[in-house]
C-alpha cells in the first residue's frame, strides 16, 4: 500500500516517551464491498481510535518486563507496540490481515518484537489452548451489539486480568452491566480523552 502516513504519538508519562505509527491514509479508500457482503467487514482496523490512544497510555504507565500480553481486535496496535516497549512478550491480534501488516509495520520501525495472528475473537480456541495470558487488551471493541455476548465468554478464559479502553458506546452497556458478575471492575477516565474511560477487570482470587 502506497498511500501511507506516518504519526508520532505521545505516550504520556514524565518520560516524554513517543511511538512511530504508519497507518493508512484513507481508511475509506480501503471499503471492499465484496468483503462487507460476507460478514460486514468494515476496515475499521485502519484508524486509529481515541481508545487506542488510551489504552496504549495506560500500557505505558505499567512495567510489563517478561510479561505474556495478548491484544484483542488490536488495528493499528497502538497497545500492543506501549507493551512491547514496556518488556512485555506480545501476541497482537485482530480478524484483518491486514491490521496484522501494519502491526508488523509498526513494530519494525519502533524496533520491538510483537507476534501477530489473525483471530476472530468468536472461534479464539488457539489463543485459549495458549492462556493464561497474563494481561489481555482491548480498545473499542464493543461498537457493534453483536461483539458483547462473544466478548463476554471468551475474556474470563484468556487470563486473570483484562485492560479494555472504551468512549462509551452503548452497545458497549450489556457489557459492563453483566461485567461484575464475572469480574471486579475498576475505571478510570483518559486524562487526554476524558469521554475514553479504561475499564480494569480482574478475576477474583
Ligand atoms: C473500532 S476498531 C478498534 C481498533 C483498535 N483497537 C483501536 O482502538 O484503534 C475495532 C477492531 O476490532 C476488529 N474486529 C472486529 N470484529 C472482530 C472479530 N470478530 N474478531 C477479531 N477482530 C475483530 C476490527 O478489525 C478492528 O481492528
Amino acid at each position: 500500500m502506497s498511500d501511507v502516513v506516518t504519526e508520532t504519538v505521545a505516550l504520556g508519562g514524565p518520560g516524554g516517551a513517543t511511538l512511530e505509527l504508519a497507518r493508512p491514509r484513507s481508511s475509506e479508500a480501503l471499503l471492499d464491498e465484496d468483503a462487507f457482503g460476507d460478514d460486514e467487514f468494515l476496515p475499521y482496523w485502519a484508524e486509529l481510535w481515541p481508545s487506542g490512544r488510551a489504552l496504549a497510555r495506560a500500557v505505558a504507565a505499567r512495567r510489563l518486563g517478561g510479561a505474556r500480553v495478548l491484544e484483542l481486535g488490536c488495528g493499528l496496535g497502538l497497545p500492543s507496540l506501549a507493551a512491547a516497549r514496556a518488556g512485555a512478550r506480545v501476541t497482537a491480534t485482530d480478524w484483518s490481515p491486514e491490521a496484522l501488516a501494519f502491526v508488523a509495520r509498526n513494530a519494525a520501525l519502533n524496533e520491538v518484537a510483537i507476534a501477530t495472528s489473525v483471530v476472530d475473537w468468536r472461534a479464539a480456541e488457539a489463543l485459549e489452548a495458549q492462556a493464561p495470558w497474563d494481561l489481555v487488551l482491548a480498545a473499542d471493541v464493543l461498537y457493534e451489539a453483536r461483539n458483547v455476548a462473544p466478548l463476554l465468554d471468551l475474556l474470563p478464559r484468556l487470563g486473570p486480568e483484562v485492560l479494555l479502553a472504551d468512549p462509551g458506546r452503548a452497545t458497549a452497556q450489556p457489557f459492563f452491566a453483566a461485567a461484575p458478575a464475572r469480574w471486579a471492575l475498576r475505571s478510570w477516565p483518559d486524562d487526554v480523552h476524558p469521554a475514553v474511560r479504561v475499564h480494569r477487570l480482574r478475576r477474583p482470587a
